[in-house]
């Protein structure tokens, strides 16, 4: 039987964090051993908001990649790809913008957020308004069957369902309807306890070593409420904890909760053996990653070959487009 193929992207903002890894890498890794995956790095994407600082963006794919291949995508399983190296996203992403009613993408929940909320950009650019288009063009040029996404992500995947039905009702069944795949994440906040995220300035990175991993834990916000280690301290409500019950052996969290409880053990400790037990649980990612740098090429090798075999779906893709638009 043939595999069900996922496609998902990623913006290249800058380094990757434990937020990434826990809210989307795991997951698109352990989805390769079940699925045909497809995963590429969405730079025309970043310009939708971005279009003013264009410079980072190359040195942000490569890094990117290299934070893909480090926490084990597997580029002889999966094709890793860029966007804007496959051209026959901007034809599809012409194509559907000529069938999209344009109500459809005022009424997107994430266009009126982020319009609140990145008040600082001026967002009030065609391609902003339309990325989800662009995002529609990406997932079904491959005919992806899911897409894992955050929930955040699910209003476009549902919108390219709607894209979807219109054009194989204008043209005939061409594309499969593709669905939202919401894996559980674990729930992990930045430092200060807010959510995780390189514009806080909060995070634990992927390519941090033990020394970085260390000094960012020691700084993190602890049950508030506990001023001073003889005061008893509450695990449900503190960050480290969390991060205690992901890398942490279950015997020990157990005990660490009840120390903690009992005014046992004071913070300093507890973060102690918290930043190592993270550090060890990161450890294979770090020596993926040394190995990658160690070998001159051997990121922009992997790009190549996934762009090819992108290149080639997408070739046949458009060319089933072409004929059944007519536009040949
Ligand atoms: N819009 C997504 C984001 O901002 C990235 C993305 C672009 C994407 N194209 C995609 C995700 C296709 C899934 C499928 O995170
Ligand atoms: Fe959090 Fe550990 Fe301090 Fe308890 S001892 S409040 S679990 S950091």
């Amino acid at each position: 039987m043939e595999k069900k193929r996922i496609l998902s992207g990623m913006r290249p903002t800058g380094p990757l964090h434990l937020g990434n890894l826990l809210g989307a890498l795991a997951n698109w890794k352990s989805l390769q051993d079940t699925y045909d995956c497809f995963f590429f790095v969405a730079d025309w994407h970043a310009l939708t908001t971005d279009y003013e600082k264009t410079g980072d963006i190359e040195k942000n794919i490569r890094q990117m990649m290299l934070d893909w291949l480090s926490v084990g995508l597997d580029p002889e399983r999966s094709t890793l790809f860029v966007q804007s190296h496959v051209k026959e996203h901007a034809e599809l992403f012409l194509l559907l913008s000529m069938i999209t009613p344009v109500p459809w993408l005022e009424r997107n929940p994430t266009y009126k957020d982020q319009i609140v909320q990145l008040e600082n950009k001026d967002l009030s650019t065609f391609g902003f308004l339309g990325y989800p288009v662009l995002q529609a063009a990406d997932i079904i040029m491959y005919k992806a069957h899911c897409v894992p996404v955050g929930v955040d992500q699910v209003p476009h995947v549902e919108l390219t369902r709607e894209i979807v039905r219109r054009f194989n009702f204008l043209y005939g069944e061409v594309f499969p309807e593709p669905e939202a795949l919401l894996a559980p994440t674990p729930k992990i906040l930045g430092a200060d306890r807010r959510k995780m995220s390189k514009s806080y300035g909060n995070a634990i990175y992927l390519s941090d070593t033990p020394e970085m991993i260390g000094k960012r834990v020691s700084e993190m916000v602890t049950d508030p409420a506990r001023m001073r280690k003889k005061d008893p301290g509450d695990p449900g409500v503190c960050n480290v904890h969390s991060f205690h019950a992901l890398y942490t052996p279950p015997s020990r969290v157990e005990e660490i909760a009840l120390a903690c409880r009992a005014a046992q053990i004071g913070c300093v400790e507890c973060k102690k053996i918290m930043a190592e037990n993270l550090a060890q649980g990161l450890g294979p990612i770090r020596e993926k990653r040394a190995f990658y740098e160690s070998q001159p090429g051997l990121v922009e090798q992997v790009i190549v070959e996934g762009d090819q075999k992108a290149r080639a779906i997408a070739r046949k893709t458009m060319e089933e487009v072409r004929r059944v638009v007519k536009v040949d």
